[in-house]
């Protein structure tokens, strides 16, 4: 088993799975906006270093995906934010991506921009303590899109990182979201979510990627926001594990699934059948942001100071996921409180 590969199934393995807490400044904003928090260096920590010393860290969270900023900050008692991830047994992952821009040649699209100076960066994030990273292309469903166009070129920058990352010694997450926002259908989302995924392999394969060292991070398939469609978490389930098996190669050893904008119920009841369903071999698991953090987030808004509490809803929330990430969650458990 190689380094990488190891590093990979520590994330994911035993029903653990990653806390996405890599908001960018701007997007962690908005959130504390939302719940109406003042957006300052300070507050951003105390909520984060709040969810990393839950006692749900070391039995369900296998890593942490941080942003620029929190990887160099400090706990109160001196700790370096991945020295208090690491002391929980969970990993330190690290957001690499500049974010997604216009597109030139298709400018209704994105693609994700950070490949200049990669190298450098990556190299001081290794010492800073990270062992794996993230980049996340975006694409959106249309009548025309996602183009040829940002398929290929989201694919193309995912695979020149995933090697500049396995270069320096990390896993890095493949993160190809095909949107839940649109008109379009359940199946117009397994369809182009197919294609994204196999130009990805295949962009992947062509830079010698070392599958076994990496974790894919998509999203499921669900009929879009504004189509009015409603299908079962079965459904959901069958959807997309019919598009994971067909489009993802098997020696990728773990699926760890974004929330992208589902309740945290609706992210987790999902995820409980697709393992419930899964005929893939593949270890499938979640890589939540908003589905993990939501609800602790809002009641930590209205006491800054009730760290207790807040842990609380976030170890129950991470318990839940962990409990889907083996087929185990009910909606019993989830009132058990
Ligand atoms: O890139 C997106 C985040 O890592 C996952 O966030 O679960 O709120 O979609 P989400």
């Amino acid at each position: 088993m190689t380094e990488l590969n190891k590093i990979a199934l520590q994330i994911l393995s035993k029903g653990k799975g990653i806390l996405a807490a890599d908001e960018s400044t701007a997007t962690m904003t908005k959130r504390l906006d939302s719940v109406k928090v003042q957006s300052n260096e300070n507050n951003r920590l105390l909520f984060r270093q709040t969810l990393f010393s839950s006692l749900s860290m070391k039995e369900c969270i296998g890593g942490v995906i941080l942003y620029d900023e929190t990887i160099r900050q400090k706990t109160s008692t001196g700790k370096t934010i991945p020295e208090l991830i690491n002391s929980t047994g969970s990993l330190t992952g690290i957001k690499v991506d500049t974010g997604a821009k216009v597109l030139a040649g298709s400018k209704e699209e994105k693609v994700t921009e950070g490949l200049d100076g990669l190298r450098e960066r990556l190299k001081e994030y290794y010492k800073l303590g990270a062992r794996f990273t993230k980049w996340r292309g975006v694409y959106s469903i249309s009548d025309k899109y996602p183009s040829k166009l940002s398929i290929s070129a989201n694919a193309h920058v995912l695979a020149r990182y995933a090697a500049l990352v396995q270069e320096a010694g990390m896993v890095p997450i493949i993160e190809p979201e095909v949107l839940m926002d649109g008109n379009h259908s359940a199946k117009d989302c397994q369809h182009k979510t197919s294609e994204v995924l196999q130009k990805c392999y295949e962009e992947l394969e062509l830079n010698n990627i070392d599958l076994k060292g990496t974790i894919l991070k998509p999203n499921m398939i669900l009929p879009g926001t504004n189509s009015g469609e409603k299908i079962s978490s079965e459904e959901i389930a069958e959807l997309t594990l019919e598009c994971l098996k067909n489009n993802v190669p098997s020696s990728v050893p773990g699926i760890a699934f974004l929330s992208g904008g589902q309740s945290e119920i609706e992210a987790t009841a999902n995820l409980n059948q697709i393992n419930i369903k899964n005929n893939t071999g593949f270890v499938m698991t979640y890589s939540y942001g908003r589905a993990l953090q939501q609800s602790a987030l809002k009641f930590w808004s209205k006491d800054l100071k009730n760290i207790t509490g807040t842990q609380e809803i976030f170890d129950h929330r991470a318990k839940m996921c962990t409990l889907a990430a083996q087929g185990k969650w009910s909606k019993n458990l989830e009132n058990s409180k």
